[in-house]
């Protein structure tokens, strides 16, 4: 035997020295929920270790996350009021305006990203507008729009639209020529969402979203979905959810070399959390795992809720 792969495993300084993917706190984005209301830290019950923080707690959180060595937000808002047209995702001080302008004032280097939809927002739980029965594309893109164009207007860095509109990508574009787009370009109709919309309070109250979200069935149309959304401007490409969908992760990575994101999602998040609460798994090293097979993948970064308990065991 000549060739004896064995002999780079031999001990953890060879490994290290020759270990293929690494990570980091700063490539990890955390997710917040942000709510009306002073001093709110509601636990989310789905979402162990997860909050709903109204304006005050959230700038209390992020004045401590640059510690941690995670240098970007995401931000969903619950508004205290829905309707039909979901107003609340482009009031100019809607609740996320709100956020992005006060994360801004407390920690200004912060990458703050703003999710574009409207399903937190609609009293339906959908993510546009309804027209005889379905959501319809063409009189929603205006509407995201116009949130995206609020969310800068507050600060925010990064915009991501993640409504699965058609045209939605060059429709921010058009807007927004200078602000980056992060597109969640293909994204499944998965369950694994189920923890998050109880989260962001934004089930759907009829049907589901696969009339507009991908079936989990399909490759190719991710890769279609990407080139177009490439075609159309996107600054950044995601994925999502991200540990069942890594084929298409590494495959767009290898047919596009775009800049990649994965968005490890709620239900992802639960499970872990769950098993490790009864003691049937190792948090630390389950994460750990999961997220570097992320990145393996081809992911540049990942969008995750465990990024801000998980920094502090990446050194
Ligand atoms: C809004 C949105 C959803 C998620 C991110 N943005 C919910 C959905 O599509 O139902 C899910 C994130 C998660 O599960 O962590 N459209």
């Amino acid at each position: 035997m000549k060739t004896r792969l064995r002999n780079l495993r031999e001990n953890a300084v060879m490994r290290k020295l020759v270990r293929e993917t690494t990570l980091a706190p700063h490539d990890l984005v955390m997710p917040y929920f942000v709510r009306t209301g002073r001093g709110v830290r509601r636990p989310i019950a789905s979402m162990p270790g997860q909050f709903q923080l109204s304006v005050d707690e959230l700038v209390r959180e992020v004045r401590t996350l640059g510690k941690t060595g995670v240098e970007s937000i995401l931000l969903f808002g619950i508004p205290a009021r829905k309707d039909a047209r979901g107003s609340g995702a482009y009031a100019s001080n809607g609740i996320v305006q709100q956020a992005v302008r006060a994360v801004k004032d407390a920690a200004p280097g912060l990458l703050v990203i703003t999710d574009v939809c409207l399903c937190e927002y609609t009293d339906h739980g959908h993510c546009g507008l309804i027209r005889r029965g379905r959501v319809d594309n063409d009189s929603t893109l205006p509407l995201l729009q116009k949130t995206a164009a609020s969310h800068v207007d507050a600060g925010a860095d990064v915009v991501a639209p993640s409504g699965m509109m058609d045209g939605v990508v060059a429709a921010l574009r058009e807007a927004l020529p200078r602000t980056t787009l992060l597109s969640y370009a293909a994204k499944y109709a998965s369950a694994f969402y189920g923890p998050f919309r109880q989260a962001a309070e934004s089930a759907p109250q009829f049907g589901d979203r696969s009339d507009y979200q991908m079936d989990v069935a399909n490759a190719e149309e991710a890769l279609r979905e990407i080139e177009l959304d490439i075609r159309e401007g996107a600054d950044i490409i995601m994925v999502k959810p991200a540990l069942a969908y890594l084929d298409v992760l590494r495959r767009a990575k290898e047919k596009f070399g775009w800049p990649s994101a994965a968005y490890s999602v709620s239900g992802e998040y639960a499970m872990v959390k769950a098993a490790a609460e009864r003691g049937w798994i190792d948090e630390k090293k389950i994460v750990l795992e999961i997220l570097t097979s992320i990145k393996r993948a081809g992911a540049d970064f990942i969008v995750t809720y465990f990024a801000r308990g998980a920094a502090p065991w990446m050194t």
